[in-house]
C-alpha cells in the first residue's frame, strides 16, 4: 500500500517536522492540532518550531498537499495516521489522556488496510494495551487483520542541524509482520534508515532506554562536577582528557539540570511502570532525577557565593542571565532548569535581566526582563550567569565587558570566569 494520504495528529516539535517531511516525500498530509492558534499560524506559513523555517513551511503549503486543520473530519480517507501528542506526567503518573483522546477521535475514520502509528513517548505496552482496544472499539475493525498498528519512537533533537529527522535512523515496529512491513514502508519514504524491531514493546522501551541513559549519565557528571569543585579539581579538563579514550567512554558535560518534554519525564514513565508491575524501585532513575532536579539550586548557591566573594549581596544585584530555554538554539521553555534558576534569583531579590533570543516574550516568567546582549548591559551588571549557551551569542563580549561570569556551560574563558 502506498501512503498517499497521511494524517499527523499533534503539530508540535515532533508532528510538524514529520508532516513537512511527508509532504516533501510526495504525500498529501493533513496536520491535525486542537490548538486553533497553532493551526492558524501554520495556515499562514508562520512556523513556531525552530527547526522548520518559515520558507520550508511556505513551500509545503505551496504544494497544496499540506493542510493544517483542527477538524478530524479532514482526516477522512487516510492511509497512514501518526499520533504525536504530548505524554506528560501528572503527580509522577503518566498522563496518557492526550493519546487516548487522539485515538478515540481517529478511530471512526479507520478503514480496512490503513495504518496507525504511535510516536508519542510512553511505557512498554501502551500501543497494544491502551491504543489498540480503543481503535478497535471506535472503528469496529480488528488489528491484526483489518488494519495495521505500529509504534515508532521519535528521536528529533531540536536545534541539531547535523542530525535531522531524515538522516537519523528510525526504529520501527508493528503488532505483527504485516503491520511492521507497512510501518517500515511508510518511514522508508521519510528517513534514510529504518531499524525494524520485533515488537512495539521493544520499540517503546528503546526510546525510554535512550533517554534514561542520557538522564543517568548527565546526573553522574553533575554529581562529579559538584565533588570535583569541592576537591578543587577542574572537572572540565578531566572530561576532555577522559574523552581521548577511544573505547569504553562517552563524554557527558555538567550543566544546570535537564528540561524539556523528554529527559525529566520519560525515565519516570519507566520507573512508574516498574513500580506498578514489579513492585520494585528503579533506583538509577530516581537517583538521577534527584541529582538533576537539585542542579538549579546548586547553580544559584554557587552564584551567591561568587558574588559574596566579590563583596556583593545577591539581594539588589543586577544580573544578566544568558538563556531561559532548556537547550541551546531553541526557545523551548518547558520544564527548563534555566527558568527555575531565574525564578530562584528573583525570589532572592536579584534584578534578573535575561538574554534569550529564541523565546516568545509572552512566555518569559514574571519578574525578569528581556534585554539584548550589549556591552553597556554587561558593563552595568554585577555578574553574568551563562545557563543556556545559544550559539549565536557573543561570548567574547561577555568575557570582555563583565567583571564576574558564572558559566554553567564552559563557553567563556578568562580570570573573571568561574565554571560550574
Ligand atoms: N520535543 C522533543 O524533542 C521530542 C522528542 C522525541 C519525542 N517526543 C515525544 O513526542 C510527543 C509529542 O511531543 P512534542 O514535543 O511534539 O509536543 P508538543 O507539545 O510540541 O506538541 C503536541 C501537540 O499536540 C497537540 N494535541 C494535543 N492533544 C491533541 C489531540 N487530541 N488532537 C490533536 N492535537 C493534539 C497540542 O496542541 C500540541 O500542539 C511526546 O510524547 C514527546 O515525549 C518529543
Amino acid at each position: 500500500m502506498r501512503a498517499d494520504k497521511v494524517v499527523v495528529i499533534g503539530q508540535g516539535y515532533v508532528g510538524l517536522p514529520l508532516a513537512i517531511r511527508a509532504v516533501e516525500a510526495g504525500m498529501t498530509v493533513v496536520g491535525i492540532d486542537l490548538d486553533p492558534v497553532r493551526v492558524k499560524r501554520l495556515s499562514v506559513g508562520d512556523s513556531y518550531v525552530e527547526d522548520i523555517a518559515a520558507e520550508r513551511l511556505g513551500r509545503a503549503l505551496g504544494t497544496r498537499r499540506f493542510q493544517p486543520s483542527t477538524d478530524y473530519a479532514d482526516a477522512a480517507g487516510f492511509d497512514v495516521c501518526v499520533i504525536s501528542v504530548p505524554t506528560p506526567l501528572r503527580d509522577g503518573t503518566p498522563d496518557l489522556s492526550y493519546v487516548q483522546r487522539a485515538g478515540e477521535a481517529i478511530a471512526p475514520l479507520i478503514r480496512p488496510g490503513c495504518t496507525v502509528i504511535l510516536e508519542s513517548t510512553t511505557y512498554p505496552g501502551t500501543t497494544e494495551e491502551l491504543l489498540r482496544p480503543l481503535l478497535e472499539a471506535g472503528s469496529g475493525l480488528q488489528t491484526p487483520g483489518d488494519f495495521h498498528l505500529g509504534y515508532s519512537p521519535e528521536r528529533i533533537d531540536p536545534g541539531n542541524s547535523t542530525w535531522r529527522l531524515e538522516n537519523t535512523p528510525k526504529v520501527v515496529a508493528g503488532t505483527d509482520a504485516d503491520a511492521l512491513a507497512n510501518v517500515q514502508r511508510f518511514y522508508d519514504r521519510i528517513v534514510e534508515t529504518t531499524v525494524p524491531v520485533g515488537s512495539t514493546r521493544v520499540a517503546e522501551l528503546t526510546k525510554l532506554l535512550e533517554n534514561t541513559f542520557r538522564q543517568v549519565n548527565i546526573a553522574l557528571i553533575n554529581e562529579m562536577a559538584l565533588f570535583a569543585h569541592g576537591l578543587g579539581v577542574d572537572v572540565w579538563e578531566a572530561i576532555d582528557a577522559a574523552a581521548t579514550k577511544p573505547f569504553g567512554y562517552l563524554p557527558f558535560r555538567p550543566g544546570p539540570g535537564v528540561g524539556g518534554h523528554c529527559l525529566p519525564i520519560d525515565p519516570c514513565y519507566l520507573s512508574w511502570q516498574v513500580k506498578r508491575t514489579l513492585g520494585r524501585q528503579f533506583r538509577f532513575v530516581d537517583l538521577a532525577s534527584d541529582i538533576n532536579h537539585a542542579m538549579p539550586e546548586h547553580v544559584v548557591q554557587r552564584l551567591v557565593l561568587g558574588l559574596n566573594h566579590r563583596g556583593r549581596s545577591i539581594r539588589g544585584s543586577r544580573l544578566i542571565q544568558v538563556g531561559l530555554a532548556y537547550k541551546k538554539n531553541t526557545g523551548d521553555l518547558r520544564d527548563s532548569p534555566a527558568v527555575e534558576v531565574a525564578q530562584r534569583l528573583c525570589r532572592l531579590g536579584a534584578q534578573v535581566r535575561v538574554v534569550e533570543p529564541y523565546a516568545d516574550a509572552q512566555h518569559i516568567p514574571a519578574g525578569v526582563s528581556l534585554v539584548d546582549l550589549t556591552e553597556p548591559e554587561v558593563r552595568a551588571a554585577d555578574g553574568v550567569l551563562v545557563v543556556t549557551d545559544h550559539d549565536e551569542l557573543d561570548y567574547h563580549l561577555i568575557e570582555r565587558a563583565s567583571t564576574y561570569v558564572f558559566d554553567t556551560r564552559r563557553r567563556c574563558t578568562g580570570d573573571n570566569v568561574e565554571l560550574l
